[in-house]
């Protein structure tokens, strides 16, 4: 324990040097992404923490917690109700992060609701389509808790039918397989775009052009593409795309739901906030995009949204895609290397994250140990059972290192050194 401590220490100590020389090998081999620059706005990384777990959820910066404060010290008052000057601040607030969040996925500001999470959005398009019993849904074993049980409770709700196309090991989907799922009778079919375990991109596109022959809807679950990489929902093809704020640098609390325009949806909640006109006896909503806010919605999350995405947009999501693949790579790289450790996924990694067994440890053991050291990842089922119990056969979970854009190279190295140290310890050697 003792040489693990000194390790630790020396690592951070290595870290702050290089801080403060302001000169690596990434910047050199990647001089788009300024990553010791970037790190100045994340404190919480300061501590010498070596936070690998950005696909559960993000650090924030600085310029997002700001933002938040702004509103909540200076322009505090309720959206879309008061008529006096503050409350108008608030709305138009609120409004342009619609603007800005409708630009970042290519989107028009109708098409963008404001929701709690990735999970709520997917539960109000499953309980919002006009359902019958003939209909089937298509979804895929690399799904997400929050895109398959809306999707099962749904069906024993109205009865249709759900369909799952399996994917092979390395996260892989074969569009034959979902050539054989689609058929006349698919109502919709959803799917996620980036896996939370094995980091594979699902080839949406190509999909979406399938599910359109036959005339079904397409849902897009881009909770872990989102904050990655450029999206484009015509480029997609999608219906519905739904993500969160949280795994962007946003705040937790806050998410949103893409609806296209002229796609029919039924509200899942009605209240305040939705009401066109209103009797004791009925009532008539208001249209899309507000129809899916009703009551008071996170007005401080949405505006640290639109804090989140003026952060990634300055600094450019397709510099931050390649410098995650880069650190994906290099972990990947040594990982296989160690003895008793199993590489999940692609050979080639597709995005930042990385997942792994280690032979008679289980996954929490490893990241228990690994927490002591001031490493965070995470462990177990990562809310896909089906996937890494099933598909991957890995009854104790697995380990997931996921990387984001304040992450370096450095860190890949004392990550790799520590977890070899741990995984020594745990194997009594
Ligand atoms: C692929 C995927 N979908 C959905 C979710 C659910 O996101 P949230 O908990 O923000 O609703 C997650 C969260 O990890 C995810 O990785």
């Amino acid at each position: 324990m003792g040489r693990l401590i000194a390790l630790h220490y020396s690592v951070m100590l290595y870290a702050i040097f290089m801080k403060s020389i302001r000169i690596s090998l990434t910047e050199l081999v990647m001089p788009c992404l300024d990553v010791y620059r970037i790190r100045e706005d994340f404190p919480l990384l300061s501590s010498g923490v070596l936070y690998f777990d950005n696909a559960a959820t993000s650090l924030t910066p600085k310029q997002v917690v700001e933002a938040i404060a702004d509103y909540l010290l200076n322009c505090r008052a309720n959206i879309g109700r008061g008529v006096y000057p503050l409350a108008q601040r608030a709305t138009e607030a609120y409004e342009e992060v619609r603007a800005k969040v409708a630009k970042f996925i290519g989107a028009e500001s109708c098409e963008v609701s404001f929701v709690k999470n990735t999970t709520e959005a997917i539960n109000i398009v499953s309980m919002g389509v006009e359902w019958s019993k003939e209909d089937n849904v298509v979804i895929t074993g690399l799904e997400h808790h929050s895109n398959m049980l809306p999707w099962l409770r749904a069906s024993r709700i109205y009865g249709f039918e759900v369909r799952v196309v399996k994917p092979k090991p390395d996260g892989s989907l074969s569009l034959d397989d979902f050539a054989k799922a689609v058929d006349k009778r698919t109502r919709l079919v959803a799917l996620t775009h980036v896996s939370n375990v094995l980091g594979t991109i699902s080839p949406v596109r190509k999909v979406a052009r399938l599910a359109k022959d036959h005339g079904a809807l397409v849902l897009v679950d881009a909770a872990q593409s989102a904050p990655h990489m450029p999206l484009n929902v015509e480029e997609l093809g999608c219906d519905f795309l739904a993500f969160s704020a949280h795994k962007m640098c946003g705040p937790p609390g806050v998410g949103v739901l893409y609806v296209r325009r002229g796609v029919e949806l039924r509200p899942m909640m009605v209240g305040g906030g939705v009401v066109a006109d209103a009797s004791l006896e009925s009532f008539e909503l208001v249209e899309k995009p507000q129809v899916f806010e009703a009551g008071t919605p996170p007005i401080s999350g949405v505006v640290g949204l639109g804090a989140a995405i003026d952060y990634l947009s300055k600094i450019g999501l397709e510099d931050v895609w390649r410098h995650e693949v880069k650190l994906a790579e290099k972990l990947r790289r040594k990982l296989v290397e160690v003895e008793g450790v199993k590489v999940l996924g692609p050979e080639k990694p597709q995005t930042g994250i990385t997942s792994f067994a280690v032979d008679g440890v289980s996954s929490d053991e490893v990241a228990m140990a690994l927490g002591r050291m001031g490493v965070c990842v995470r462990s177990g089922f990562h809310c896909a059972i089906p996937l890494v119990r099933d598909v991957l056969g890995e009854e104790q979970g697995v380990v997931r290192a996921s990387l984001y854009l304040y992450n370096t190279e450095e860190e890949v190295d004392s990550f790799m050194e520590i977890l070899v140290e741990v995984l020594r310890l745990l194997r009594g050697a």
